[in-house]
């Protein structure tokens, strides 16, 4: 475990799983012990509309299509987390939740998700992303409401940015960089 060359204040360099690397440092002596964490992860989003896609509508308005621009539309997610934009990496959890088309113009989603970690480090900790953005733009921006386990009483936010997409089958891989402090 090398020394960080970010300041004097570094104390915990935690390597999870294999690859990913996760900075944690005090955010400061004001903040009564906080930590802060920072990561990236990558979620594996498949939403072809078939039985085995990870994201789904599960309800609309009737006589409406239950498509992402339709307002009201409700989807449902578990989304693969992996600690590099490739399937096969190395699994970090899963990305479960619920999102709703929210505003009239199908412009907005509102999200309420968790991250639900699975790996050796994190086993069982959460990570609580809530909030709206306009879902057609390049990065999407959501608040960390709390956490679990590892993440108890988190707060930050979260960005999703798709990483790669591929049209012809609806998978994306969209990257999730966390930045929250917690105890
Ligand atoms: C979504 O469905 C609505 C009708 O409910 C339709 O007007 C709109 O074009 C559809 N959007 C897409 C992207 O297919
Ligand atoms: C995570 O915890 C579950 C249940 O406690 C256990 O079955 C599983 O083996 C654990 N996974 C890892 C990677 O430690
Ligand atoms: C999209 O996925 C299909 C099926 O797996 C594959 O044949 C195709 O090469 C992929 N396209 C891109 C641009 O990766
Ligand atoms: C990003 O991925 C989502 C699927 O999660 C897809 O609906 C959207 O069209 C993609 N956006 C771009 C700009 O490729
Ligand atoms: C997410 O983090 C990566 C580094 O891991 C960085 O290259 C990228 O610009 C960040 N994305 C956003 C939207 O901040």
């Amino acid at each position: 475990m090398a020394a960080l060359p970010i300041n004097t204040k570094v104390v915990v360099l935690l390597i999870l799983g294999t690859s990913m690397v996760v900075f944690t440092i005090p955010a400061g002596k004001a903040d009564d012990g906080l930590k802060q964490t920072i990561m990236s992860v990558y979620f594996h989003d498949h939403s072809s509309g078939s039985p085995d896609s990870t994201v789904r509508a599960v309800v609309g308005f009737p006589g409406k299509l239950w498509n992402l621009t339709q307002f009201g539309t409700l989807f449902v997610s578990d989304d693969p987390v992996t600690e590099g934009p490739d399937p096969e990496s190395a699994p970090v959890g899963r990305g479960q939740g619920i999102f709703v088309t929210t505003s009239l113009d199908g412009v907005n989603t509102h999200v309420s998700l968790s991250i639900v970690f699975t790996n050796e480090a994190c086993n069982g900790s959460t990570i609580q992303v809530q909030g709206n953005s306009d879902q057609m733009k390049a990065v999407r921006e959501y608040g960390v409401v709390s956490g679990t386990g590892k993440f108890r009483y988190a707060s930050g936010y979260v960005t999703f940015e798709n990483f790669s997409f591929n049209s012809s089958i609806s998978y994306a891989v969209i990257r999730c960089n966390i930045s929250i402090r917690h105890y």
